[in-house]
């Protein structure tokens, strides 16, 4: 149903390239409407049926398409038993936190037979972004692509492409995951791992029962394809690449890159990447592999297979080949699992484009310095219990030493009714109260915190955050999104960052900016920010495990002076608690 909402009425098409040639000012958005009906529906992947929690009966679910500037009214209508929110990841959501979507923190969950409609404006973004459920592990199931083009007669700054395919990463359990992550919290053991990766919801022939469920992207030779990838993945960071063909990079998080070339890419849960694919000038007589595998860091268990798609050329009339299958299959060559030394050039490739019209913002002065650490430890079994976790302890995550309990109300209400008593407290700690060799040998007591502390910003503060891995049950690479906002990573490093030697290596001229960042594993990364969106933003590790371990917390920007400084008051039917 979504895709008939691409096409506007005609008359208003007609009046939009009229206006555009008569006026110098940007051409208004249109309103597109959406609605998701979140239903239960039957799935089979490696030979394994369930019913799973998705939208419109789609797995993945539908895209959304809209362009900068226009409007979206999204009605969700909860028809399961459980409780479900929906995150427009990426989007900024100008003043109109309401629907954000994370639950307890912008909203309440919508419960069974209700509905909440998500209403927002796409204001100076566009390219590749994703939505996903954000309760629980819901998202293993319920997302889908966003798709935000330019505005009307607004080109891209790389040439049009032939074409345009979202490429979206998912993780496949044969069990239900509500049932992983509810048993590992009672455990306070590491939880199942999935049993495939997915694109485009299909794991591909690589795994067992499984080559019916294979993406193919069909190409024509001697065009240039644009592939919209989307890591939706619930726990894995993944290497991506596609034999004989090279990938240049023009967008990442919806923002323009200076375009760079490369065999393979590195994209974290929460991250988005667009890439330019030119293929071969003539029918090559051959198919070949698109995969993607882990890249892990960490001391857990993990998922180590491959998913594989195939890029599959249309064969010339007339041509002799009346099945690809009998033609040669070409594979690439992903990095070793734990290629940190990957990770760190491939991050240190992405610039912001930082043209006149797409200028990079950075921040140029500080108004406000933070240091997070960001990494796993352990909390206190239930008396009487036996824990899985480390010497018979829970596990858990923290940032600054607090492992963020989530309220049973919506944050953003208590603070718009000023009602924050017995929700949350102002006070999350600016640096670690107890400093400690961060990325050195870990503290005996791994201990964390608890509460639900969040930091109150002034409207407009720029903000400078170091995000500092720990090596608390081993070093490992957190990949943090920011809701409200986007940043520019300035630095990033190893070790512990050093506040008198690493800020003079800030680059504060064309750093990336973007919304997910991936914490080094053993080191630290460094974003600014400006706070200039009032509301309350959530910032977590888009590995969902470590999320429900308590690794997130809240920012809360306060209203500026002016009328448009201001969060707008809630809808009526938002949903209650
Ligand atoms: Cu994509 Cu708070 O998440």
């Amino acid at each position: 149903m979504g895709a008939s909402l691409l096409s506007s009425p005609a008359l208003l098409v007609l009046f939009s390239f009229f206006t555009l040639s008569l006026l110098p000012q940007p051409v208004l958005g249109i309103t597109r409407h959406y609605k998701f009906d979140i239903k239960l529906h039957n799935v089979t992947r490696l030979c394994h049926t369930k019913s799973i929690v998705s939208v419109n009966g789609q797995f993945p679910g539908p895209r959304i398409v809209a362009r900068e500037g226009d409007q979206l009214l999204i009605k969700v209508v909860n028809h399961v038993s459980n409780n479900i929110s929906i995150h427009w990841h990426g989007i900024r959501q100008l003043r109109s936190g309401w629907a954000d979507g994370p639950a307890y923190v912008t909203q309440c969950p919508i419960q069974k037979g209700q509905s909440y409609v998500y209403n927002f404006t796409i204001v100076g973004q566009r390219g590749t972004l994703f939505w996903h459920a954000h309760i629980s592990w819901l998202r293993a199931t319920v997302y889908g692509p966003m798709v935000i083009l330019p505005k009307h007669g607004v080109p891209y700054p790389f040439a049009k492409p032939y074409k345009e395919v979202p490429i979206i990463f998912g993780e496949w359990f044969n069990a239900d995951p509500e049932e992983v992550i509810s048993q590992a919290l009672q455990t306070g053991g590491g939880p199942n791992v999935s049993d495939a990766y997915t694109i485009n919801g299909l794991p591909g022939p690589l795994y067992k029962c499984s080559t019916e469920d294979t993406f193919k992207l069909k190409v024509k030779p001697g065009k240039t394809y644009l592939l919209r990838l989307i890591n939706a993945a619930l726990n894995d960071e993944l290497f991506f690449s596609i034999a004989n063909h090279t990938l240049t990079v023009v967008e990442v998080d919806a923002i323009y890159v200076k375009p760079f070339e490369t065999e393979t890419l590195l994209i974290t849960p929460g991250q988005t990447t667009n890439v330019l694919i030119k293929t071969k000038p003539g029918y090559p007589s051959a198919t070949f592999f698109m995969t993607a595998r882990p890249y892990v860091t960490g001391q857990g268990t993990f998922d180590n297979s491959t998913v594989a798609a195939i890029l599959e050329y249309e064969s010339p009339p007339n041509s002799v080949h009346s099945s690809s299958s009998m033609l040669p299959l070409f594979k690439p060559i992903l990095p070793a699992l734990n290629d940190t030394f990957f990770a760190t050039n491939f991050a240190s490739k992405l610039c912001s484009l930082a043209s006149a019209q797409f200028p990079a913002n950075v921040p140029q002065k500080v108004d406000k310095h933070f240091l997070f650490t960001v990494g796993l430890g352990t909390s206190p079994c239930q008396q009487n219990q036996t824990c899985q976790g480390p010497n018979g302890t829970k596990l858990a995550a923290s940032v600054n030493n607090v492992s963020f309990a989530m309220p049973t109300t919506a944050l953003l209400q208590a603070h718009f009714f000023g009602q924050s008593n017995g929700v949350y407290t102002p006070d999350f700690p600016s640096s670690p109260i107890i400093p400690f060799n961060y990325a050195g040998i870990p503290p005996n007591n791994t201990m964390v915190g608890n509460g639900t502390k969040v930091v109150v910003l002034p409207f407009n503060t720029t903000v400078e955050l170091v995000m500092q891995d720990t090596s608390i049950l081993g070093a490992e690479s957190h990949p943090l999104h920011l809701h409200g906002f986007n940043f520019f990573v300035v630095g990033q490093g190893f070790g512990n960052f050093d506040t008198n030697k690493d800020p003079a290596k800030f680059n504060l001229v064309d750093p990336i900016e973007r919304n997910t960042v991936g914490v080094p594993s053993g080191g630290w990364v460094a974003i600014r920010f400006q706070a200039d969106n009032p509301g309350v933003w959530f910032m977590h590790c888009h590995l969902e495990v470590h999320t429900s371990w308590g690794l997130k917390m809240a920012w809360i920007v306060l209203d500026g002076k002016l009328p448009n400084q201001k969060l707008l008051p809630p809808p009526a039917d938002l949903p209650k608690c």
